[in-house]
């Protein structure tokens, strides 16, 4: 069955039957800020929510997160929602309302000092505080109030995604064991060593195991959770069926590959203006050499920048004929700007891409160029359509939707994706240019490998990439998640 937007919104009116489509995330999919020329509305740099939005426009419904723009409350009625897309509404988005020392302890705190650097096994230690914990327990509740409201005693159907919600299908059963809830962990799920570190560890499993059906990106995280539950829970996890038996109830584990909207990027990525608009972007940011390379990321330290940066200055080391002919283009968006790791991390990369940039660069030409700003989706298929060559290095990422986009994006015979093995997308997009990102001496022989790879051979492993991204698109996900808690209902 081939799914489109259109499959998956006849897909959810046929069979939903009435009941409500609702999706939590912690992140919005559109923030209002004060700005000089008044409110703006703004589409956040977060792979969860880019993934989101389209099935949500296919699907209506309604879609409960943190309002955490300036604006937010300016812009909600007195249910706290708002229609989303301002342009053309098809959803409504339900803010919820969050202090300060709740986002500090749900949201910097726990969800992204305690279970981020828990899940992504890159050497950075997890901070354990009972404070925070408690703070994450208290936010996990209010989310649960709020969709107990949301509901309204009708049948729905709710999918939780991420991290920051873990406690949450445990609380919905307990409130209400009619709705049907999916969890889906869009980050990678560790192993059960890497996991036992946590002292709240059962309360945690027990919180996931209250869902339906627990999604992962791949196998291998699907695996990892059945072998923790199995070593943390006194309950029966079951390999064979892959699902887990707890309180009378079952929860299916199972793999979604997440994805994108191929027709939407290629159709964007064919627009008659994108070459006009490359050459506004080169003349911006005077790009004036052969080859241009481009990595865009949040500023994490799972997404090996530092990494990435190391290789590039030993590619122009040792292969010094590229000087003034390859310019690298990071875009990286600030991001979870109040934790001492990121900040220690943006300053250290302002600190290496000044060195390279020292030692290398010449009156014209500067080997990398970090651009801080924001770019919105169309103006980031002109930096791709730009790209001979896109970097994606992660340390360790669950799927990384920058490389699939990359390839949903690239002129076949032009562009070439180097990717790090350790990101979920790897699984699939086998036929870019595998790298392991802690080996900068081969990752440095890579760069050179894609950016002299022959067009024809370009051509040959885009098509096939392109293939499978067309094929197991964003709808596809979507709609298997759905079929598989209808099954369940
Ligand atoms: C990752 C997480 C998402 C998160 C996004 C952006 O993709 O899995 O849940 O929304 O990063 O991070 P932020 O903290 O800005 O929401």
């Amino acid at each position: 069955m081939e799914w489109t937007r259109e499959t998956l919104k006849q897909l959810i009116e046929e069979k939903l039957n009435g009941s409500h489509f609702i999706v939590v995330s912690n992140r919005e999919p559109f923030i209002h800020k004060k700005t000089l020329e008044g409110v703006k509305c703004m589409i956040p740099a977060s792979g969860v929510t880019m993934a989101l939005d389209p099935v949500l426009r296919a699907s209506g419904g309604t879609w409960i997160a943190h309002g955490s723009g300036d604006a937010d409350r300016q812009v909600v009625d007195e249910k706290n929602k708002v229609r989303v897309p301002p342009e053309d509404p098809k959803y409504s988005l339900r803010r919820i309302w969050l202090n300060k020392a709740e986002e500090t302890g749900y949201y910097y705190g726990f969800s992204n000092e305690t279970l981020w650097p828990l899940c992504h096994i890159v050497y950075n230690k997890p901070t354990f505080e009972e404070a925070d914990w408690l703070h994450y327990k208290a936010v996990n509740e209010k989310f649960a109030k709020t969709i107990i409201d949301e509901v309204a005693g009708q049948k729905a159907f709710v999918f939780i995604q991420d991290y920051h919600l873990a406690l949450l299908p445990k609380l919905l059963r307990e409130a209400n064991p009619e709705i049907k809830s999916a969890l889906f962990w869009h980050i990678p799920w560790p192993n059960p060593e890497a996991f036992r570190i946590n002292p709240w560890k059962e309360e945690i499993l027990n919180g996931m195991l209250g869902a339906d059906l627990l999604g992962f990106h791949i196998h291998y995280h699907t695996d990892n959770f059945l072998s923790t539950v199995d070593q943390t829970l006194e309950v029966r996890a079951d390999r064979v069926s892959s699902s887990v038996v707890s309180g009378g109830r079952e929860t299916l584990v199972r793999p979604f590959p997440i994805s994108v909207d191929f027709d939407q990027i290629q159709k964007d990525a064919s627009s008659p203006d994108i070459p006009e608009q490359i050459e506004r972007i080169k003349k911006e940011y005077n790009l004036t050499a052969q080859f241009i390379g481009i990595g865009t990321d949040r500023i994490d330290y799972t997404k090996g920048i530092l990494e990435r940066f190391r290789a590039i200055d030993k590619f122009l080391e040792k292969y010094p004929e590229y000087l003034g002919k390859f310019t690298f283009l990071q875009a990286g968006v600030l991001s979870r700007i109040h934790i001492k790791k990121y900040k220690e991390l943006n300053d250290e990369i302002n600190a290496v891409v000044e060195q390279i940039n020292w030692k290398y660069s010449s009156d014209s030409w500067q080997p990398i160029v970090m651009l801080r700003r924001h770019f919105s989706p169309k103006e980031l298929i002109v930096l791709y359509r730009m790209a001979d060559i896109c970097v994606v290095s992660s340390l360790h990422d669950g799927m990384n939707l920058v490389a699939k986009e990359f390839v949903a994006a690239t002129d076949p015979k032009k562009g070439m994706l180097i990717l790090s093995r350790f990101t979920g997308s790897a699984r699939e997009l086998t036929d870019a240019v595998l790298i392991n990102p802690y080996a900068s001496d081969s990752f440095a022989e890579k760069i050179k490998t894609a950016l002299e790879m022959p067009p024809e051979e370009k051509e040959k492993r885009n098509l096939k990439m392109k293939e499978m991204i067309a094929e197991s698109n964003i709808y596809k996900w979507a709609g298997k998640i759905i079929q598989a808690l209808l099954r369940l209902a």
